[in-house]
């Protein structure tokens, strides 16, 4: 039977995640926890407010919810890393660490995001091999490779069962992503809606790789839920789905919003960021050792994503009315 505690509940990931988890394991079994107030993000069911760098509090925590995994999403993402890098490292690696601490004293296992952040300018761009030099240029690349060894290390060490992914920019309608350089794909569908027009903040022909939310949620699923003998990596697995450049992705969203303009003004942090990351992932291992498969391409992404903002806008009305 799994309880499954979840930092950084209240984030793009943790949001639909933990909404999954309680669908698939039930919802006394699920614990969300995020440094936000419970009172302004967890309308669902339990959930708490919780600092991963207070190891003492994620101590308590585990001892009283008593998890069979933790599911470690607490994390500042590529963009806002840059703003304060000091800040960044300490929350992705001594929240990281902590959380692995915790699951060797205890033997929770432990699910965390890696990222195409791992990856530097000296990477193959496309595609990116599983094994490869790994030289990232960014603050969050840095934690995101450290936290990969990190994994390693614990299971190696002390037998934690710590599974990972590298995933590409997450897209999806429900929770804002925060901070990150793939988060064009996300506010290029808001402002489709509300204006008609997007200023990219990167250049038309960027390309990166990208999957849609559900894909990446039941990715992570599927790959605590595989067998341990079935694995050779365990940890930090190439994962990815599409790979598109932001004026393929406008040419997409003219087919829902015919008329719809995009203009471009690179941001030259972010800029940089995406030109140091590769085009796309090399994801057969992950394939082969455990089976995954995206489903959603671009166009089905697209027409999902404007057929549930658009619910959402209309929920959104009805409740304005009512009040
Ligand atoms: N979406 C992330 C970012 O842009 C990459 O992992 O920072």
């Amino acid at each position: 039977m799994k309880r499954i505690l979840i930092t950084g509940a209240a984030g793009q990931i943790g949001t639909e995640l933990a909404s999954r988890l309680r669908d698939r394991y039930g919802p006394a079994m699920i614990l969300p926890t995020d440094i936000r107030d419970p009172a302004a993000w967890a309308s669902l069911g339990p959930a708490e407010q919780l600092d991963c760098l207070d190891l003492e509090a994620l101590r308590e925590v585990v001892r009283r919810f008593g998890p069979t995994d933790i599911f470690h999403l607490a994390a500042i993402l590529s963009a806002a890393a840059e703003e304060n890098p000091l800040r960044a490292y300490q929350i992705n690696m001594d929240g990281l660490v902590n959380v692995l601490q915790v699951a060797a004293e205890t033997g929770c296992r432990v699910f965390t995001p890696s990222s195409i952040a791992a990856f530097g300018p000296e990477t193959p761009r496309d595609p990116a091999p599983q094994s490869t030099l790994q030289r990232p240029t960014t603050m969050y690349g840095v934690t995101k490779v450290a936290g990969e060894l990190l994994c390693d290390y614990y299971h190696a060490r002390f037998g934690v069962d710590a599974r990972g992914l590298r995933f590409p920019g997450l897209i999806s309608y429900t929770a804002p992503p925060g901070g990150g350089t793939t988060d064009y794909a996300v506010d290029i569908f808001h402002a489709a809606l509300d204006q008609g027009r997007y200023t990219c903040f990167l250049k038309p022909d960027t390309r990166m790789d990208m999957m849609y939310m559900p894909d990446a949620i039941r990715a992570i699923i599927e790959l605590m839920e595989a067998p341990a003998a079935s694995l050779v990596h365990r940890n930090a697995f190439n994962v990815t789905a599409m790979h598109f450049t932001p004026a393929e992705l406008a040419d997409a969203i003219r087919d829902h919003v015919p008329g719809f303009e995009i203009d471009y003004d690179p941001d030259p942090l972010r800029q940089a960021i995406a030109d140091s990351w590769p085009e796309r992932l090399d994801d057969s291992e992950a394939r082969e050792q455990w089976g995954w498969r995206h489903e959603y391409e671009l166009a089905d992404m697209v027409a999902d994503m404007f057929r549930g903002l658009r619910a959402h806008m209309a929920q959104a009305a009805v409740g304005a009315a009512g009040r």
